[in-house]
């Protein structure tokens, strides 16, 4: 059983990406499989950035459990995503111009997201953001 809990800060986009890559490398050294692995990777470096970049800040929670349950959560502060629908749309960004000299902002990110996760819902309010991802090794 692993559990890790990494804390993002809103806007630090120096660090922005790196819990992905540590999660990556946990997921690595229990030798998941490049497919897999490759998806676990895209999924959690979308939703790390979003929170860098759209949110207050939060903190993502592995957890893997001995039957090899992949969960990782996200859970973030405010302002939350108003209209989850238009959020889902590829294509869709309300990303700032900072975020987007630094390239993001092609509203790609959560409908890759929940392409490449077998299991995944979102909850959002004014009070933030909660993104719940599951695979099965
Ligand atoms: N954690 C979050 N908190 C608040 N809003 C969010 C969050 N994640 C996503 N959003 C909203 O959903 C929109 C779509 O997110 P998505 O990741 O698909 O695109 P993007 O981040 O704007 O661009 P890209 O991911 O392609 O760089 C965002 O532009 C933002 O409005
Ligand atoms: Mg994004």
């Amino acid at each position: 059983m692993i559990k890790e809990i990494y804390k993002v800060e809103r806007e630090d986009f120096i660090n922005a990406g790196k819990v992905s890559s540590k999660i990556k490398t946990i997921l690595k050294e229990l030798q998941v499989p490049g497919a897999l692995l490759r998806k676990i990777a895209v999924a959690c470096y979308e939703a790390e950035i979003n929170m860098v970049i759209h949110s207050y800040g939060g903190i993502i929670t592995l957890h893997i459990s001995e039957d090899g349950l992949v969960h990782l959560l996200f859970e973030d502060t405010g302002p939350g995503i108003k209209d989850l629908n238009a959020a889902l749309t590829p294509g869709f960004s309300t990303a700032s111009d900072k975020a987007r000299e630094m390239g993001f902002g092609a509203g790609m990110g959560l409908p890759n997201i929940r392409r490449v996760s077998e299991f995944f819902d979102v909850k959002s309010s004014s009070e933030g953001t909660t993104l719940d991802l599951r695979w099965q090794l």
